[in-house]
């Protein structure tokens, strides 16, 4: 799924090459896709995995909801870190109307300022006072990682990407919506696999 036409084409081309794979290229919004029509599908007896790439915070936590009601899609979700340290800025003042929606749109609740923020100590003329954010770029992935786990019965990972790279701009998780036991085995040991090569590359 692809929201840009042009990026919509390339794929279309890239799949015309392959004619021996099932490869369907849908243009849309995945958030508005995801959200409206997964829920009709009956999962029941069916396994997916889906890979969520985005550039930034575009993913929104309904999306997600969605993903882990169907208790039968194991998401990979490369995770915007740069986008959340950068939206959720070391000093409270300095979060916008736009950064605010942002960090909630992905977070899926508001309580992540009082989570992640406390006061500087220097109360202003109306008895408020200037916030810093206590958490550095880990404690963010850390409070991320917590996030998805609200919802989602087994959060794997983060790996860090790019490699080698810092600040580090994204942290990929295998998020597993299949409460079962067995699921969870078998997307642990393909996840584990994966995340290996990812360190050792
Ligand atoms: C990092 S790129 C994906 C690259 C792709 N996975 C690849 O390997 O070639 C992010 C893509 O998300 C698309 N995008 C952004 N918001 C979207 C949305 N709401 N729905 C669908 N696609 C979206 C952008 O057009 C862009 O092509």
């Amino acid at each position: 799924m692809d929201s840009k036409p042009a990026h919509c084409a390339a794929l279309r081309e890239l799949a015309n090459q392959h004619p021996d794979r099932d490869i369907f290229v849908v243009e849309t919004d995945a958030n508005r896709a995801i959200q409206d029509e997964i829920g009709s599908v009956n999962w029941n007896g069916k396994r997916a995995v889906m890979f969520l790439d985005p550039y930034g915070m575009e993913v929104e936590w309904a999306t997600l909801e969605a993903i882990a009601a169907t208790k039968a899609i194991d998401v990979w979700f490369l995770f915007p870190l740069a986008g959340l340290y950068r939206q959720a800025t070391r000093k409270s003042g300095d979060i916008d109307k736009s950064k605010r929606t942002a960090i909630t749109r992905i977070l899926g609740s508001d309580a992540w300022e009082g989570e992640l923020y406390s006061d500087l100590g220097q109360a202003d003329m109306f008895g408020g006072g200037e916030k810093q954010r206590t958490e550095d770029v880990k404690g963010l992935e850390r409070y991320v990682k917590e996030r998805l786990e609200t919802i989602f019965p087994k959060v794997l990972g983060p790996l860090a990407l790019p490699r080698g790279e810092k600040p580090q701009r994204y942290s990929l998780f295998l998020c597993i919506s299949n409460p079962a036991p067995a699921a969870i085995r078998l997307a642990t040991g393909v996840a584990d696999y994966i995340f290996k090569a990812g360190n050792s590359s």
